[in-house]
C-alpha cells in the first residue's frame, strides 16, 4: 500500500498536475500493451534522425535500458525534454519528444498500437517494462 501512494505521487512531484484516478487506472500497464501510434513512431524517426541521431544509436539504448525497465512512460518523456538532446536541451515541441520517445520504443521492440501515445495524459503512469 505504502509503495503504491508513493508510485501515485512521484508524477505529481515532477510536473505537479496530475490526477489521482487516472494514475492508479494505468499502474499494471507497461508498453507492452501498445500505447504509441505507428505514425507518431515514423515522425519521431524523422526528428530523431536531425536531432538525437548524432550522439546516440541503437546500442546506446539496448545499454541505457535496463535503467529504465522499472520506470515511466512520463518519467521517460520528462528526462528527454528537460536533459535532450544535450547540447539544446528543451528545443523540441512536447509534441516532437512524444514522437521521438514513440520512436525510440518502437527502436526497442515495443509494438505500436491504436491509440496515440499521452505521456502526461492517459499513459502517465504506464510502466515501460522490459524489452521482449
Ligand atoms: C550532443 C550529443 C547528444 C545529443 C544530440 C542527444 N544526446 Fe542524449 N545523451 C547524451 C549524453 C552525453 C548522455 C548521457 C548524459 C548523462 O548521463 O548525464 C545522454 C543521455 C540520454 C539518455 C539517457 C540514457 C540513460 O543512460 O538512461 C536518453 C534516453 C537520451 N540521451 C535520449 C536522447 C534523445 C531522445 C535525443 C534527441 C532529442 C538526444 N538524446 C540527443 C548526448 C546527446
Amino acid at each position: 500500500m505504502i509503495k503504491t501512494v508513493y508510485k501515485a505521487l512521484l508524477p505529481i512531484t515532477l510536473l505537479g498536475a496530475v490526477s489521482l484516478p487516472m494514475v492508479s487506472a494505468a499502474q499494471d500497464k507497461t508498453i507492452h500493451d501498445g500505447i504509441y501510434t505507428a505514425a507518431q513512431a515514423e515522425s519521431g524517426k524523422a526528428i530523431y534522425d536531425r536531432t538525437c541521431a548524432g550522439c546516440h544509436n541503437q546500442r546506446f539504448y539496448e545499454q541505457a535500458w535496463p535503467g529504465w525497465a522499472t520506470r515511466t512512460v512520463e518519467q521517460f518523456w520528462f528526462y528527454i525534454v528537460s536533459d535532450m538532446p544535450q547540447d539544446n536541451p528543451g528545443s523540441l515541441y512536447d509534441d516532437e519528444y512524444t514522437d521521438v520517445a514513440a520512436y525510440i520504443f518502437s527502436l526497442m521492440g515495443y509494438p505500436a498500437g491504436d491509440e496515440p501515445m499521452e505521456p502526461t495524459g492517459a499513459h502517465v503512469d504506464v510502466l515501460i517494462g522490459s524489452p521482449e
